[in-house]
């Protein structure tokens, strides 16, 4: 039967209708993002997918919806969707379509910021190492076969976005979309080239037609359409380059990310609620916390020396945990901001300057006014008038009055408990005192030490171009002739090598002979040692090992990495200095180790091994360790304590967990409580601890890589280490201590267990922080028995701090607070 024209095209359009029919429309003014014609003031936060597990997704996004925010904002990770060129992979942690879906069934909207460069502390900035060894591919720059690769991607992605309807405009969660990343900040580098692949990125992301607005951070020539947008500690003072970009902030970074040897950051709450409302304050709509949850680099994904915890002190703990006070500080001043959203996004702004730092910003509709009072004083508390009446601002704090009159919220005055998490054994019934190992060597005589490896060159060469980051490790080996006679003979020898990026460690003639490595942002370092060479031939092997590529910096593509050489013998004869160069001697190189390449980390029996339990070696370089455990009790986030070991990398039942270095301490000085005071400018030098101590002991262990029953362990230990005081721990709060000032309520949570007694109780001004409260000059009698009846054994309770409830306190004017300390 024939359809008419008329019922075709009709049957057509309710098609249409209906797959658009939750299209939103996210548009922008230079005011604000519009969705669907509203002015909207959006709270975002960073959560990497690949940084977790699929199963820890749903959590963290409930979690980051509770603590209020409007949208998940993530990168695209090129270099794990696409390890080899035009072989792709999405599936595990890495299914970036089940991410933002989970997004959306969650109710919240999502940020995609595609790069594909995306920085992050991720390896190679997140682009795959084989771009490095494309014939004729200039990284990052006007280049043909870089911007067709790039191109290749970023379509690909945006068309998996628009196959499962994933935008906006389809009725999807993704309301706006990133192209590259900081380019701004690097692109005098590249000179004109720079411009025009720039100018090229924006016109190649407008030509994908994916109707929710396109950024670009850190970019101030953006050109129009693209809105440039802020990233930093603080972004008050940013102004977007075109008068119809709402002043929006890309980053705001609520930590820091640690190197190998560096120390753990802390950026106060505070601090963090301090920058976000200076910025709301001054016209900011759009705000996205880098990081919310910063999780772990798994496998091999961390860039050159970064840690495998990628923490980053975020609101969500590396665990997924609530870390508080950040993420309950926080969420108050959400909810403060969204109570003003219309005023903030349409209202009109006066400011009064009251000199010294301090002002006032009056945001002004027909029918409403907001207030926000800053001082950005970083030592002096003021005082001032404001329509008669009189206001005390903190230093270094924003009051926030939704009405303009009565203080809603002040960013230095935290009501939110502090939680410090413990970390237990709860082993399983049954489960031994201390883990049971095998262990077996890695197999390092037969070919490396002989020298004979896959491939060879009359030349050193990058450790791009010949492993395209397929390993970790490199085997550089060569061998050197020498003869009674050459010059270079007599007396002491040396082998000295510069090498760059990574860990070098050197044999000759099958003996070891030493270690040497980079550090953090310090890639170039000389490996000198005296060596022993026989007349006749002497075989080096040199095994290079990466600690991820670098990330970031104009050219960080380029930096050499591996062993550029030159590499030498020195030697003295009589007085005279003797330098054979054996940097074009023929070189063979051989990627990868046998144990990587048997896959002794795998469950599969096909790669069972022979492992022995007999003579277990510690200290013992290059050495496989295995041991089987269940997993400790209960649902809270596990750890393995791999305190004991050198370097390495670990595997749960198959699945990394990272490289691990715990016998690299953290720098011992600049470690102080005093330094932390959250008055004045945050960086990531001002607060930090851990010093002296391992820059990372545990490492999460993922409940989703572990199973009922028996578990296995796998480590290869690079350096040498001890693995017999190895276990697995979970992480809880243990401490919990809260401060509320004085008609506000004080809640105190266990978060699943209960409060088993209360350590310190005072209502009057309390002084010192949690851990070391004292009462001061003025304390209320009963306080500690009344917390205590209305807390102990419960998992949560809440107290409405007054004079009524807690007895008077005999202070006078001066405000009035509770802080309680209690035990999980
Ligand atoms: C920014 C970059 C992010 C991340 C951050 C530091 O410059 O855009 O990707 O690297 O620095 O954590």
């Amino acid at each position: 039967m024939a359809i008419s024209k008329f019922a075709f095209c009709f049957c057509l359009s309710i098609a249409m209708l209906s797959l658009y029919a939750n299209a939103t429309e996210v548009s922008h003014d230079g005011r604000a993002i519009t969705i669907d014609g509203k002015r909207r003031l959006l709270l975002s936060g960073s959560i990497h997918y690949p940084r977790s597990t699929s199963g820890m997704w749903p959590d963290l996004i409930r979690k980051s919806k509770e603590g209020g925010l409007d949208a998940i904002e993530t990168y695209v990770f090129w270099n794990v969707h696409e390890p080899v060129r035009r072989q792709y992979d999405f599936t595990g942690n890495l299914d970036l379509v089940r991410f933002l879906k989970t997004v959306q069934d969650e109710g919240l909207y999502a940020v995609l910021r595609i790069g594909p460069y995306v920085c992050a502390e991720w390896n190679y900035g997140g682009l795959p190492v084989w771009l490095h060894n494309l014939p004729g591919c200039e990284i990052r720059t006007a280049n043909d076969v870089y911007m067709s690769e790039m191109k290749n991607f970023t379509t690909l992605i945006v068309n998996m976005m628009k196959k499962e309807k994933l935008f906006a405009s389809q009725g999807g969660p993704i309301i706006i979309a990133q192209i590259e990343n900081e380019y701004g900040n690097v692109q005098s580098y590249y000179g004109d080239a720079g411009k025009a692949y720039m100018n090229w990125c924006s016109n190649f992301a407008q030509s994908l037609d994916i109707g929710v607005p396109w950024i670009m951070c850190q970019q101030s020539d953006a050109p129009q359409p693209m809105i440039n947008t802020c990233n930093g500690w603080y972004c008050e003072n940013f102004k977007p380059n075109n008068d119809n970009s709402p002043k929006m902030w890309t980053e705001n970074w609520t930590g820091w990310f640690k190197s190998w040897g560096g120390k753990d950051p802390l950026r106060t709450a505070e601090d963090l609620a301090f920058s976000v409302a200076r910025f709301f304050q001054t016209g900011g709509t759009f705000q996205n916390y880098y990081m919310y949850h910063g999780g772990t680099n798994f496998g091999r994904t961390a860039a050159a020396y970064i840690t495998t915890t990628y923490d980053y002190d975020a609101p969500l703990d590396e665990y997924g945990n609530l870390n508080q006070p950040k993420w309950g500080h926080l969420k108050q001043l959400h909810e403060i901001l969204k109570s003003m959203e219309y005023t903030l996004t349409h209202g009109n702004i006066t400011t009064i300057d009251f000199g010294n730092s301090v002002s006032a910003t009056m945001y002004a509709t027909n029918d409403s006014a907001s207030c926000f009072f800053g001082n950005a004083n970083s030592s002096t508390d003021h005082t001032i008038t404001f329509q008669g009446n009189k206001y005390t601002i903190p230093a270094w704090s924003v009051s926030i009055l939704p009405d303009c009159k009565t203080e809603g919220y002040n960013t230095a005055k935290v009501n939110t408990q502090t939680s410090f998490k413990v970390k237990m054994m709860n082993k399983a019934e049954d489960e031994p005192e201390s883990l049971g190992w095998l262990w077996r060597p890695e197999n390092i005589d037969d070919t490396r030490l002989q020298g004979k490896g896959e491939v060879t060159a009359n030349k050193l060469m990058d450790q791009k171009e010949v492993a395209a980051d397929a390993s970790d490790y490199l085997w550089y080996m060569t061998s050197v002739y020498l003869n009674k006679d050459d010059p270079i003979w007599s007396g002491n020898m040396t082998l000295k090598i510069n090498a760059t990026g990574f860990i070098l460690h050197a044999y000759v003639n099958g003996e070891y002979l030493g270690s040497e490595w980079a550090k953090y942002n310090d890639y170039n370092y000389v490996f000198e040692k005296n060596v022993k060479l026989n007349p006749g031939k002497n075989v080096i092997s040199l095994l290079s090992a990466t600690v991820g590529f670098p990330n970031y910096g104009g050219g960080f593509e380029v930096i050499n990495t591996g062993v550029p050489g030159p590499v030498v013998l020195v030697g003295q004869n009589g007085d005279e200095m003797v330098i054979k160069d054996l940097s074009a001697h023929k070189w063979s190189y051989e990627v990868g180790l046998h144990g990587l390449k048997n896959q002794l980390f795998s469950t599969d029996s096909r790669y069972a091994a022979k492992w022995s339990a007999e003579n277990l070696p510690i200290n013992r370089m290059m050495t496989w360790y295995k041991t089987t455990f269940k997993a400790p009790l209960g649902t809270d986030p596990v750890v393995v304590d791999l305190q004991g070991l050198g370097k390495g990398h670990a595997w749960v039942n198959g699945n990394s967990l990272g490289r691990y270095w715990p016998s690299y301490l953290a720098k011992e000085d600049g470690c102080s409580l005093e330094a932390c005071d959250y008055r004045g400018s945050y960086d990531n030098n001002k607060c930090v601890f851990n010093c002296g101590k391992p820059t990372q002991r545990w490492y999460h262990v993922p409940r989703s890589f572990m199973q009922d029953g028996e578990n296995t362990l796998v480590l290869f230990e690079e350096f040498g280490g001890n693995p017999s005081l190895v276990n697995f721990q979970t992480v809880t709060t243990g401490t919990v201590c809260a401060n509320a000032y004085e008609k506000h309520t004080l809640e105190l949570a266990c978060q699943g267990r209960p409060i088993s007694s209360i350590k310190f109780a005072s209502f009057g001004n309390p002084q010192g922080r949690c851990g070391s409260f004292e009462k001061g000059s003025c304390d209320a009698n009963n306080v500690l028995s009344i917390i205590q009846n209305e807390c102990v054994g419960k998992e949560k309770c809440s107290i409405d701090v007054s004079e009524s409830k807690l007895g008077s306190a005999n202070c006078g004017a001066s405000v009035k607070r509770l802080a309680v300390e209690a035990v999980c």
